[in-house]
């Protein structure tokens, strides 16, 4: 990585008569302070290129290490320490007029638009970026974001465009093949569901929720009880303040539903709304567009990322710990785009999210006794073929965390389930310890000072019922006796339609 800034401090007064003191200051700038806290021989070194009147020209040259806008910094702080304490002239500001920035790349990078980055080019295994900015984006680190949001679209295409990376952990016994349907569509001519009115979402029959109730009922008896996790209700509207410190903002955009309250409750900003309705009958969309407020944030996502607000900026007293919670107070909602498929590529889904915070010794052995929770459900309520694999998020490989991934502590392990009808793999429940990403960005502490860490887990009752129905079918009398019990009468109460 290369760096090369060409720019001028700004002085008080004249300091043309001081030449000789200021380009001392470079030359020594460039033995201490521009090479503090770099390897041997790869600091910054900087050049003064002239003076005219009050204005010092000058040249930064860096590496990754000391990087010239730090350098920049460190420079200006010599120069007033000089000029204010031998002279009484101050540094007023800075001005820059070149910054280009050259990042390693195997491939050119696709046409994009960043702020404060006037021109990007590629050339000989060499990305160039030409910023644009003034001291204060210096003083607040914006290269530094810069830099790194192409370090990460360049790593995420070394990721092998994939978004994880996925090593099989456990593997149940095959089962035998009883059913080779797609559940959904046997579901829909039973009339188990039907499709809602807006897309990817489900009115859920008497049967299907009777059996999510069932799911419910075994994650509350076989896991949350015994394990002590206490029920919260987590907010549905999230704002952008919680995405912020989740980390979500940084890339979940295209997947919101967003919410944007009205401008006002006045009648009167809505009354041409009501009227043009009441008269055609129809929905004036634009008309309502434009009396929208700016979106708050979305619909819940991830789902515990609004939990955090209710602990953040607090300390935890040590014999809190671990916390352990979970809610299973509303819906999710994704936007899927073409993915809809079934019951188990959904706009709006329910899951339980089960969410645990200690040290990290707790959070690890939460996440092992979830596990084997986990594994007698499947093996021997649900009796699924199923498996689960470690999977390290590109993201999390980016964010410095591949290391403890590898050491099998933070990261996701995802849980998959046969499907028979397409003999594909489905994805139907996550666990993940997170490490400290939530605390820290939330700013949660621990009372004995000892690190804060956290886990979470989302059961997806579409997607698990989208795994035991494509596994078992749609009649009870084929269903593992244990689960049937659960679950009662599936038909009892049922619609019938002439
Ligand atoms: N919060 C996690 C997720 O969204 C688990 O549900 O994947
Ligand atoms: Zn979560």
């Amino acid at each position: 990585m290369e760096f090369r800034l060409k720019g001028s401090f700004k002085c008080s007064k004249d300091v043309s008569e001081v030449f000789d003191g200021i380009e001392a200051v470079f030359a020594d700038a460039n033995k201490t302070v521009l090479t503090k806290g770099a390897p041997h021989g790869e600091g910054a070194s900087s050049r003064l290129l002239g003076i005219e009147s009050g204005r010092v020209e000058f040249e930064i040259k860096s590496g990754r290490y000391v990087r010239a806008h730090d350098a920049l910094l460190r420079l200006k702080k010599a120069l007033s320490a000089y000029l204010g304490k031998e002279h009484h002239i101050g540094v007023r500001g800075v001005e820059v007029d070149a910054f280009t920035v050259k990042i390693p790349s195997d491939e050119p990078p696709k046409p994009m638009k960043i702020p404060f980055v006037r021109e990007i080019s590629y050339n000989a295994g060499m990305i160039n970026l030409e910023l644009e900015l003034s001291l204060k984006e210096l003083e607040d680190r914006v290269p530094d974001r810069i830099i790194r949001l192409i370090e990460e679209k360049i790593a995420k295409k070394d990721f092998g465009g994939k978004s994880e990376h996925w090593e099989l952990l456990t593997e149940s016994e095959p089962k035998k093949r009883i059913f080779n349907k797609d559940p959904t569509e046997e579901m829909i001519k039973r009339r188990w569901l039907i499709h809602g009115a807006v897309r990817g979402q489900w009115i859920h029959g008497i049967q299907i929720t009777r059996i999510f109730r069932a799911f419910e009922r075994i994650v509350v008896d076989e896991i949350l009880k015994p394990l002590g996790y206490a029920e919260m209700i987590f907010p549905k509207v999230v704002g952008w303040d919680v995405w912020k410190r989740s980390g979500h903002l940084k890339g979940v955009y295209p997947e919101i539903y967003y919410v944007s309250p009205p401008q006002s409750r006045d009648p009167e900003l809505w009354e041409d709304v009501i009227n043009y309705y009441r008269v055609t009958q129809e929905v004036p969309i634009d008309m309502i567009r434009e009396r929208m407020g700016d979106p708050i944030g979305g619909l819940c996502y991830a789902q515990c990322p609004p939990f955090w607000p209710f602990l953040q900026g607090q300390t935890i007293a040590n014999e809190s710990v671990p916390v352990r919670v979970f809610d299973r107070s509303g819906t999710s909602h994704r936007y899927e785009s073409g993915g809809i498929h079934g019951i188990e590529r959904v706009d709006e889904f329910h899951r339980i999210e089960i969410l645990w915070l200690g040290t990290p010794d707790q959070v690890v052995k939460q996440s092992k006794a979830l596990q084997e929770r986990y594994k007698k459900i499947f093996d021997e309520i649900l009796e699924l073929e199923w498996r689960s694999a470690w999977v390290t998020p590109w993201f999390m490989a980016q964010e410095g965390m591949s290391g403890l991934s590898e050491k099998g502590e933070v990261g996701t392990i995802d849980y998959e389930a046969i499907l028979p009808y397409n003999e594909t793999w489905l994805e139907f429940q996550n666990l993940s310890v997170n490490g400290d990403k939530y605390p820290k960005g939330f700013n949660v502490k621990l009372q004995s000072g000892e690190e804060l860490w956290s886990g979470c887990s989302g059961v997806g009752l579409e997607r698990w019922a989208a795994a035991f129905l494509a596994q078992k079918g749609l009649d009870q009398e084929n269903w593992p006796d244990r689960f049937s019990a659960i679950v009662g009468d599936v038909e009892e109460g049922a619609v019938r339609l002439v």
